[in-house]
């Protein structure tokens, strides 16, 4: 944080980048909360990456996020990583120290956490097995946040079981994997399913799963946030499930960095949420 500095500069680095809501989001909190700066759209090709973040402290960024595909190369270009950094392997938001230095930290976990929090403020984590489909970094950051939230059993599957087997291994004996193909049978005692491919985005077909056998008391997220409510969202509330969806997530993660950036830890709230809604 920077508290001395009158105009914070920040943005979000990715390749490409004018999908992102991020400078929305941001923007419309400097604007409520009346701080006086700008949340910039940073377009940097893979190769430049490291040249970019450098530039960050001489230009006089408070910081950035990052976004696809930058997180897991950023790791090697920061200073210092947060533990949660480390622990997922990759980087979504950097703060430049007082010094220069450049703060590697994640959020995501925080982000699908928190969206979980607002949505079911009664569900534990601990109570039933947790079922995650995909493991790429999404599913990384949200085992990383369900483990921290006390998960005693995460089933995870895979259409590339290799890639399911080493997230478990990196996380200890809390995550099994299994085939792809067994992911209908693992919902009767599951207490939250919880999709991190990129099936059911826009242009993407539905994600191929029967979720007959899924507790009502279950929670179904998604993190795909186009369209909001996804084929699995739309199964799961009519099977009469909670739903989450992944519009939640990304409004969450970008709290905690807009507060490292400012000061200032802003809300979550329905005018937001209706802004960001609009674009998708
Ligand atoms: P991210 O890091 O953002 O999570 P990613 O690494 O591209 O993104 O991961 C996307 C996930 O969607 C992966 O788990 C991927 O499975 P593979 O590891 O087998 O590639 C999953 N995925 C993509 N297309 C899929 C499909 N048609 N059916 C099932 N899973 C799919």
């Amino acid at each position: 944080m920077k508290t001395s500095q009158h105009f914070i500069l920040a943005g979000v680095m990715g390749w490409p980048i004018t999908h992102s809501r991020s400078p929305k989001i941001h923007t419309y909190w400097l604007e409520k909360y009346s701080i006086a700066g700008a949340y910039v759209p940073l377009m940097v090709e893979p190769a430049k990456l490291e040249k970019a973040l450098r530039a960050l402290a001489s230009l006089g960024f408070s910081g950035c996020n990052l976004t696809i595909p930058h997180k897991e190369n950023a790791l090697e270009f920061v200073d210092v990583a947060s533990p949660e950094a480390s622990r997922i392997g990759a980087v979504n938001c950097i703060v430049v120290d007082d010094d220069g230095r450049l703060i590697g930290k994640n959020y995501d976990a925080y982000g699908f956490m928190a969206s979980l929090q607002e949505a079911a403020p009664e569900w534990r984590a601990s109570k039933a097995p947790c079922v995650i489909l995909g493991a790429g970094g999404a599913a990384r950051a949200i085992i990383c946040g369900l483990i921290d939230a006390g998960a005693k059993e995460i089933r995870l599957f895979n259409r590339t079981l290799s890639r399911a087997q080493n997230l478990a291994y990196d996380f200890g004996p809390a995550v099994c994997a299994f085939p792809w193909q067994e992911r209908d049978e693992s919902l009767s005692d599951a207490g939250l399913l919880v999709n991190t491919t990129s099936q059911g985005m826009v242009a993407q077909p539905p994600l191929d799963i029967k979720i007959d056998a899924l507790p009502k008391s279950a929670l179904v997220a998604d993190i795909v946030y186009a369209p909001l409510e996804t084929p699995l969202l739309r199964q799961a509330r009519n099977h009469g499930a909670q739903c989450v969806d992944g519009l939640g997530m990304l409004l969450h993660q970008a709290r905690p960095a807009f507060y490292d950036w400012t000061g200032k830890m802003p809300e979550v709230t329905a005018a937001l949420r209706e802004l960001i809604v609009a674009t998708l």
